[in-house]
């Protein structure tokens, strides 16, 4: 909903991860690279739903507009903020559950701890029962207009051939009911490829990042589950969402093109064969072709390099989401990451060397052989990882 007067300002207080440090794959391309440009070859109208769109994204909600009574931010700029509009954070936003007797549970609330609330009488805490805590970053938007738009089939396909050809590697489809549609679909989006669709998942932003009640979510989070404490803060008619603000974020993210790919060296084409020959290319895959009603959309190659299936590489960090298991997450894609430090679900790598040394179980055999490979040889695979 569009801020009407000036918002307030309120206390965030979501932990930061000050976690950098130089990287010779994200230094190669000195400067920035990545801008919030929209997909080349859209139409005047699209532009112009891009534009307004993006508006809608970098709009700070206030309390009387629906925001809260628990969030995480006021906009989805606030997180997809870095290098620009569109992209990550370093800022984790936090998980728990409760695991007993071997059983999981999931707690009050939810699995998703909102840090900020319109009022302290309302604020959630994760409880002293919690046993399973976990950090998530925010993933960069570049591009997934086109993710959206790889077939279901060719993701399916992808896993059986990569499950005959590569059993230690074989990944998992994770089938999401998409509440846009209410069709089974194949995840993509979010570390635990919980989401099928940019509607969905914005609808699921708007509610449990910012607590804005909408039409595909229209039940709002209670702190901690006590809906006294929700009646006691929450003054605002559901579905708060009243301009459908979901549709525009769906049309910018729709629209927003991928990160922009440097200009071919020998040493970057070195690096894409050692990329593939040593392993890593088996779930950071490229090559998916897109089908859209949208003709800048439709037939496009998706280089992001990620399979979008589920897989164990030993970094699992406890929580259910769906069907994806407590060690599961989805391949990321990698292009674009020269500019979205750190890495790993919670940010714990502060450069990609260190992402990849965390590579275990299903991706050991590709971190062995990156690990024997000669220095300048490792140096090309980065060049190449730093000019996707
Ligand atoms: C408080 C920070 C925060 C805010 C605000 C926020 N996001 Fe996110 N976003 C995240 C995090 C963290 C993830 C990864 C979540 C996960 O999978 O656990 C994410 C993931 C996503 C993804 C999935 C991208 C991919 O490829 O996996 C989409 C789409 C998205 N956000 C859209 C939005 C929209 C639209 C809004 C505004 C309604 C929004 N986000 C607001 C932090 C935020
Ligand atoms: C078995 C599948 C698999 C293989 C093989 C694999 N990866 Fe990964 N990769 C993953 C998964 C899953 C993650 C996410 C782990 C997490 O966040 O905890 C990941 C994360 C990463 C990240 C961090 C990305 C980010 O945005 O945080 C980088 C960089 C990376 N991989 C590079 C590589 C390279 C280079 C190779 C080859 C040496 C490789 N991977 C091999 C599945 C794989």
């Amino acid at each position: 909903m569009r801020a009407t007067r000036p918002f307030l300002v309120l206390v965030q207080s979501v932990s930061f991860v000050l976690a950098w440090s130089v990287d010779p794959a994200s230094t190669a391309a000195g400067g920035q690279r990545q801008s919030t440009k929209a997909l080349d070859g859209i139409t005047l109208d699209q532009r112009k739903l891009f534009r307004d769109g993006k508006d809608e994204f970098e709009q700070a909600e206030t309390a009387a507009q629906g925001l809260g009574p628990i969030f995480n931010a006021i906009s989805c700029a606030a997180c997809h903020s870095t290098p620009t509009v569109g992209g990550s954070r370093a800022l984790n936003e936090t998980r728990a559950a409760r695991i007993a007797d071997g059983s999981y549970f999931e707690l009050p609330g939810g699995s998703l701890f909102q840090s900020d609330a319109i009022s302290p009488n309302c604020r959630e805490s994760v409880p002293a029962s919690a046993n399973v805590i976990a950090q998530r970053q925010t993933t960069p938007l570049f591009g997934v207009g086109l993710i959206e738009a790889i077939p279901d089939a060719q993701v399916e396909a992808y896993a059986a051939e990569q499950g005959a050809a590569h059993p230690q590697q074989a990944g998992r489809v994770h089938y999401v009911v998409d509440v846009a549609s209410g069709a089974t679909r194949v995840g993509r989006f979010g570390w635990k490829a919980q989401q099928a669709t940019l509607l969905a998942f914005s609808g699921d932003a708007y509610l449990n990042e910012m607590g804005i009640t909408n039409r595909l979510f229209p039940v709002e989070n209670a702190p901690n589950g006590d809906l006294s404490k929700l009646a006691a803060c929450d003054s605002v008619n559901d579905p708060e969402d009243t301009g459908n603000d979901i549709d525009g974020f769906t049309d910018f993210m729709r629209f927003l093109g991928p990160p922009p790919r440097d200009h071919e060296t020998a040493e970057i084409r070195r690096g894409r064969q050692l990329f593939e020959s040593v392993g890593c290319a088996v779930c950071h895959r490229g090559g998916f072709t897109t089908v859209s009603p949208f003709p800048a959309i439709t037939g496009q190659t998706v280089d992001a390099f990620s399979d979008f299936l589920l897989h164990d590489v030993g970094t699992g960090d406890g929580i259910i989401q769906g069907d994806a298991r407590g060690n599961e997450f989805r391949t990321p894609p990698l292009w674009g990451i020269s500019e979205s430090a750190p890495y790993l679900h919670d940010g714990s790598a502060a450069t990609i060397t260190q992402a990849i040394g965390r590579h275990r179980l299903q991706g050991a055999a590709a971190l062995t052989a990156f690990q024997d490979l000669s220095e300048s040889d490792k140096q090309a695979l980065l060049a190449f990882l730093a000019s996707i």
